[in-house]
C-alpha cells in the first residue's frame, strides 16, 4: 500500500496511475488530512504543486510521522519542501525549467537509478529551484539547468526528485517508480485484478452481511461491474434497478435488460419512458431537460427502491476520479468541482452507500470486469450520457423525434461497428438538429430534418478530437440514413474538436 499525499498538482493522478501499472496498490489523500492509518502504508510519496514553498499559503504538512520511518519519495515540490525545511536552500530560477531536458549526470551504485543512465530524458516543471541540499543529502542526478534534479538523505529512505517521473515524457519515470517502490521499498507487485475482487467480495460479505443494496444500473460499464461484484458477495440479496427513461438507444432497454438476466443479476426493469416524455415536453433549454430528467428519475428509484423491503445499502458505481475530485474540494488541488455520483443522495433514502469501485481507474474497472469474464462487447460500450438522446435532439422533445434519432443513431452505430470502426472511436452519436432544409427525392420537393453525426477521440472526455472517418464509411451511412429514415434528408459530420467545441451539442 503506497499513500500519496497531495499538494495539489495537476499531475497527482498520473503518479497513482503509474504506480498501479506497477501491480502496487496507492491511494491519494490531501496533505491537510492525513488517513488514520499512515502507519499501515509501505510508502509514501509526496506530488508536486502549484505553490512555491516561499510562499505564505503554501502547504506545510507535518511529516515526522513518516520521514525516516517509511521509503518516502519527494516529487518537484516534495522535493523543494524537504529542502527548504531541512537546512536547504530554495530560490526562484532563472533558466528556463519547463519541458523536456535530459540527465547530465547520474551517481553511479545507486539503486534508486539502476537501469537509468546519463541522457534519459525527463520532464521538468518548476520556476522554483534547490540552491542547496538539505542537511545530509547526496546529489544523485542532474541536468544541465538543473544540477540538483535528484537527491537521497543519508540513514534515511529518503529520495527526492524534481522531474516528474509520472509524465510520460519522463522516459524512464516508470522504471524510477519501480526501483523506489519495489527494490527500495521493498514492495510486493502483487496487486492484480484478480486479487482485487477477491479483496473486495470478501470485504463486501463481511460489510453487508444479509442486508438488501439497492442499485440502479444504466447499461454502463461501472455500475455493470459495481454489480456483478455485488451480486458474487452478496447473490440475490443484490435488486438491481435499470429504469428505462426513453432516451435510450435503439432496442437498449431490452436488450441490456437480457444481457443482465443472463448474467444472473436480480434484475428489475421499469419502463417510465412516458413519464420522463411527458415531464420533458415543451422544455428546450439543455439544464432545464437535465433537471428534470435527474428529478424524474430520483422519483421513479425511490418509488422502486421503497417496494423493496428492508433495503439498507445503496449500491453505486463511483469510481476513483470523481472520489478525488470531490474530496479534494477543501483540498489543494485548484481545479475541482464535485461530481454528481458522490453525496448525491437526496435526503429521504436514507441507505448506507456502498461503492465497491470508488478506488479504481476507469481502464482498472474494465480490466476487473474482464476478470470476472463480462462480455468484452460490454466492457467496451462507448460512453452515453445520463440525459440520453434527450441532450442530442436540439430543442424540445417528442416521441417522434426520439423515435427519428433512434433510428438514425442505430445505423451509425451499427455502420461503425460492421467496418471494425467502434473500437477506433471513443465516443459516436447522431444529434438531431432544429433545422429543416429542402431537399429532392424522386421528383418531390422535401423540406425535412437535418441530422449531425459525431464521433470523437479522447481518453477521459475532458479534450477530444473529431475522428477522420473514411469518406466511404460517411458516404454509406449518409446514404443509409436519408434512404431509411423518414424525416430526414440532409446528413452533416461535426469537425469540432473540444475545445473549443464540446463532445455533445447541448
Ligand atoms: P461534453 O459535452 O461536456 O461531454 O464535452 C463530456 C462527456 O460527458 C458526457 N456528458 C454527460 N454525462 N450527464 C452525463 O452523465 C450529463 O449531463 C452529461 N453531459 C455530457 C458526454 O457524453 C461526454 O462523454
Amino acid at each position: 500500500n503506497v499513500l500519496i499525499l497531495d499538494f495539489g498538482s495537476q499531475y497527482t493522478q498520473l503518479i497513482a496511475r503509474r504506480v498501479r501499472e506497477l501491480n502496487i496498490y496507492c491511494e491519494i489523500h490531501p496533505y491537510n488530512n492525513l488517513p488514520e492509518n499512515v502507519s499501515d502504508f509501505k510508502a509514501v510519496i509526496l506530488s508536486g504543486s502549484p505553490f512555491s514553498v516561499r510562499g505564505e499559503d503554501a502547504p506545510h504538512p507535518d511529516l515526522s510521522a513518516i520521514r525516516g520511518s517509511k521509503p518516502l519519495l519527494a516529487v518537484c515540490y516534495g522535493a523543494q519542501y524537504l529542502a527548504h525545511f531541512s537546512g536547504g536552500e530554495v530560490a526562484p530560477s532563472n533558466t528556463r525549467e519547463y519541458g523536456r531536458a535530459n540527465l547530465s549526470f547520474v551517481q553511479e551504485g545507486e539503486q534508486f537509478f539502476e537501469n537509468i543512465t546519463k541522457g534519459s530524458q525527463v520532464w521538468m516543471s518548476h520556476s522554483d529551484t534547490i540552491k542547496k541540499l538539505p542537511t545530509g543529502a547526496v546529489r544523485l542526478a542532474s541536468t544541465e539547468d538543473v544540477e540538483n534534479a535528484a537527491y537521497r538523505i543519508e540513514n534515511e529512505q529518503t529520495y527526492a526528485i524534481q522531474f516528474h517521473p509520472e509524465v510520460y515524457h519522463s522516459t524512464d519515470g516508470k522504471q524510477l517508480l519501480e526501483n523506489f517502490l519495489i527494490k527500495i521499498a521493498d514492495i510486493q507487485p502483487d496487486w492484480t485484478p484478480n486479487s482485487f475482487v477477491d479483496a473486495t467480495v470478501a470485504e463486501l460479505k463481511e460489510k453487508i452481511g444479509n442486508d438488501k443494496v439497492v442499485l440502479g444500473l444504466s447499461g454502463g460499464v461501472d455500475s455493470t461491474v459495481a454489480a456483478v461484484l455485488l451480486h458474487k458477495a452478496i447473490g440475490e440479496n443484490l435488486h438491481c434497478i435499470f429504469v428505462n427513461n426513453g432516451l435510450l438507444r435503439k432496442n437498449e432497454f431490452s436488450a441490456v435488460l437480457e444481457q443482465y438476466e443472463g448474467m444472473g443479476l436480480n434484475v428489475k426493469g421499469v419502463d417510465a419512458s412516458a413519464r420522463f416524455l411527458d415531464a420533458l415536453a415543451g422544455e428546450s433549454d439543455p439544464e432545464g431537460k437535465r433537471k428534470i430528467i435527474g428529478k424524474i428519475f430520483i422519483e421513479v428509484f425511490d418509488d422502486e427502491a421503497h417496494k423493496i423491503e428492508d433495503a439498507k445499502w445503496l449500491g453505486q458505481g463511483t469510481i476513483y476520479p470523481d472520489v478525488i475530485e470531490s474530496i479534494s474540494v477543501n483540498g489543494p488541488s485548484v481545479t475541482i468541482k464535485s461530481h454528481h455520483n458522490v453525496g448525491g443522495l437526496p435526503d429521504f433514502m436514507k441507505l448506507k452507500v456502498v461503492e465497491p469501485l470508488r478506488m479504481l481507474f476507469k481502464d482498472e474497472v474494465r480490466r476487473v470486469g474482464a476478470s470476472m469474464e463480462l462480455d468484452p462487447e460490454l466492457l467496451g460500450r462507448h460512453p452515453f450520457p445520463g440525459p440520453g438522446l434527450a441532450i442530442r435532439i436540439l430543442g424540445d422533445i417528442t416521441p417522434e423525434k426520439v423515435t427519428i434519432l433512434q433510428e438514425v443513431d442505430a445505423i451509425f452505430i451499427n455502420g461503425l461497428k460492421e467496418n471494425g470502426l467502434y473500437n477506433k472511436v471513443w465516443q459516436a452519436g447522431a444529434i438531431l438538429l432544429p433545422v429543416q432544409s429542402v431537399g429532392v427525392m424522386g421528383d418531390e420537393r422535401t423540406y425535412e430534418n437535418c441530422v449531425a453525426l459525431r464521433a470523437v477521440e479522447s481518453t477521459d472526455g475532458m479534450t477530444a478530437d473529431w475522428v477522420n472517418l473514411p469518406y466511404e464509411f460517411l458516404q454509406k451511412t449518409s446514404n443509409a440514413i436519408i434512404n431509411r429514415v423518414k424525416g430526414v434528408n440532409r446528413v452533416v459530420y461535426d469537425i469540432s474538436s473540444k475545445p473549443p467545441a464540446t463532445i455533445e451539442w447541448e
